[in-house]
């Protein structure tokens, strides 16, 4: 996954990048121990759960999970790549990196991508232009004015005017050398159907150009002044710009968002600009479409709990539902490790009084007004049970009709406490026992996923320690990584191999693999890995580093093997005493059966002196 920059240059891009320099620059970070201890950038928190480890080069957050090398943190800080990493880091300790030997596609897809974001800059700059520089833009910044835009809004939204005309943009970017077709791959030129060169998209329109979260411009909105139709002319799909990937106004809002810990998200163009304009600048915008798993993924990196604003009861139930399944259901966060956080679930719905758009409520009542509607604002689940509500009635049809509907959403919730809260509060609000709810969810839920892998595990652990399975592994592969000496005896007894959670199974293995010889080779083995949980696993268990004692680990691997070794004996045994058995070799059966009673004994010895040993 290091792609095309050299082994070398990784190591010595990460031996000059120190960790605790780089995060300091973003997070206020104070010596703890070994360690440095900050708030989370990655989750809100008031109480630091972010520790730094300078002798390790790691950092995790015992809040949210996150972890990693200083390249899974710049990574995640910028919302960038593995290659974007490396080279924003090299770049910022003089580290020298080769230009990239891509693959041809890869370059050509490279620099076309670049042509596009030069484009879409020029065309930004033309719009600006032909808004305040010109005579011809003078409507448009009138029209600004009456809906209130300031001009600093203006020019920090880079926001635009297209010209009446056909060619305005083609003919001026094209004499900056801006070829037809580039212009048309950018969405921005039309060809003509009689294949007589192109015209100008947008024509005679305000231009919000849209920017991905690092400012470049993928994409423009365009808006009449009046009420011709389409009232918003959208850029088409590009190679830089999938609309279900952007979210507008997030380039400016994504310090806030960090900063507040939420964000707001709205509908519209001028929703978002009012929102920053009003001092609420952690809102972003999903421009008129539904909001799309791959967009609470992208915002999920700045911001840990949303509130999501409607102007009608419907979008926000339609939006509820979508939010429910993505932040409550297993394979959310099972999958994605790093995107489901605890706040999410405190996610809201904000639907604005009848008749509002975030826009027209800001300029009638204000910020204030707003911020209380937002604190007043229900979770998704209440939001979703108050509308049942409303829809069906308190009658007895209408009850059933209510458990009916929320019933798919109640047995979403992995979390069982959270579980049971909702059920009560359902219980509660609909008058009816909780028992009877509980039964309707026990009816339906079909065994999920974690609940069958927690049972097989059960199944599994029959012959080890009287110990929590799953925290006896994260043991084991924890003193793999903290006592690296024996993992060649891990190797030997194949221990892993009973090793029945598949993350710290695949961990132990990386680290066998990797023959790992302390934690000084830590930052090199990481940066091998990809971002995701098992990178994570691993980072957690080298944190985990204080509670460990050697002796207590080598006893409780001598009881990891011997409980094996005991159930492949004993199984063995079993065998043979029943076919002596069978035999009526009564001498054997007898010979057979003493053996299993010093088993036995054995057993029962070790298991004193692993007690004794702890
Ligand atoms: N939208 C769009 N194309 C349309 C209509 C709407 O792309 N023809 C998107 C825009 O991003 C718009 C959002 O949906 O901002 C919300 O639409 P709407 O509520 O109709 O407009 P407003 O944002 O309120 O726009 P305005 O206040 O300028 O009327
Ligand atoms: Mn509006």
């Amino acid at each position: 996954m290091a792609g095309h920059i050299p082994e070398d240059k990784l190591a010595e891009v990460r031996q000059a990048a120190d960790i605790v320099e780089i995060i300091g620059e973003s997070v206020l970070l104070k010596k703890s121990g070994k360690n440095f201890a900050g708030l989370c950038p990655f989750h809100a928190e008031k109480t630091p759960s972010f520790t730094v480890s300078p002798d390790k080069q790691i950092f995790h957050c015992f809040g949210c999970g996150a972890g990693g090398n200083v390249f899974s943190f710049v990574m995640k800080r910028d919302g960038v790549g593995f290659g974007e990493a490396v080279r924003s880091l090299a770049a910022r300790c003089g580290v020298d990196l080769p230009e990239r030997p891509l693959s041809g596609r890869a370059k050509r897809r490279e620099s076309e991508e670049g042509s596009l974001f030069e484009v879409n800059q020029s065309a930004a700059d033309f719009f600006r232009q032909a808004l305040l520089q010109q005579a011809a833009g003078q409507p448009a910044l009138a029209y600004l004015e009456r809906r209130g835009v300031a001009r600093a809004t203006v020019e920090r939204f880079g926001l635009g005017y297209a010209p009446k005309g056909w060619d305005h943009l083609i003919g001026a970017l094209t004499r900056r050398k801006f070829t037809p077709a580039l212009l048309e791959k950018a969405g921005l030129a039309v060809p003509r159907r009689d294949g007589s060169g192109h015209y100008d998209r947008f024509r005679d329109r305000i231009m919000f150009p849209i920017h991905d979260e690092r400012g470049r411009v993928v994409g423009f909105g365009g808006r009449v002044m009046d009420n011709g139709t389409p009232k918003y002319l959208n850029s088409p799909e590009t190679l830089v710009y999938t609309k279900r990937r952007v979210l507008y106004g997030l380039n400016h809002a994504k310090e806030a968002c960090r900063r507040v810990g939420s964000a707001f998200i709205v509908e519209g163009y001028l929703d978002l600009i009012a929102l920053h304009q009003h001092g609420i600048a952690h809102a972003v915008a999903t421009l008129g479409t539904a909001l799309t798993p791959e967009q609470i993924r992208l915002l999920a990196r700045y911001a840990g709990r949303m509130v999501l604003v409607y102007d009608s009861d419907d979008a926000g139930i339609r939006s509820a539902r979508r939010c429910i399944d993505l932040f409550w259901k297993e394979h959310a966060d099972f999958r994605r490790g790093d995107v489901f956080r605890e706040e999410h679930a405190d996610t809201r719905i904000l639907v604005l009084p009848e008749g509002h758009d975030p826009d027209s409520f800001l300029q009638v009542h204000g910020a204030d007004a707003f911020r209380r509607l937002a604190h007043d604002a229900p979770g998704i689940i209440t939001f979703v049970m108050e509308q049942a509500v409303l829809r069906h009635g308190l009658g007895t049809e209408g009850k059933i009709r209510i458990v009916d509907e929320l019933q798919d959403h109640l047995s979403a919730i992995n979390d069982p406490v959270a579980r049971a809260l909702y059920v009560k509060q359902l219980a509660e609000r609909i008058h009816l026992e909780e028992t009877v709810i509980l039964e309707r969810l026990k009816a339906q839920a079909a065994p999920t996923a974690a609940t069958r892998a927690r049972a097989r595990t059960a199944d599994r652990s029959g012959g080890q320690p009287p110990e929590n399975p799953e925290r006896f592994e994260e043991r084991i592969i924890a003193m793999m990584l903290q006592f690296p000496e024996i993992i060649a005896e891990i190797a030997k007894g194949a221990v892993l191999e009973n090793v029945t959670n598949p993350l710290l199974k695949a961990a132990g293995e990386i680290l066998v693999r990797h023959r790992f010889s302390g934690s000084q080779q830590l930052p090199e083995l990481l940066a091998k890995l990809e971002e995701g949980p098992l990178k994570q696993t691993l980072v957690a268990l080298a944190m985990d580093d204080e509670r460990l004692t050697r002796r207590g680990c080598q006893s409780l691997l001598r009881q990891f093997i011997a409980s094996r070794q005991k159930r492949v004996n004993g199984r063995s045994l079993q065998a043979a005493i029943e076919a002596a058995e069978r035999e009526q070799n009564e001498a054997e059966v007898m010979r057979l059966l003493i053996e299993k009673q010093k088993m036995a004994v054995r057993r029962e010895k070790q298991k004193m002196s692993a007690l004794r040993g702890k």
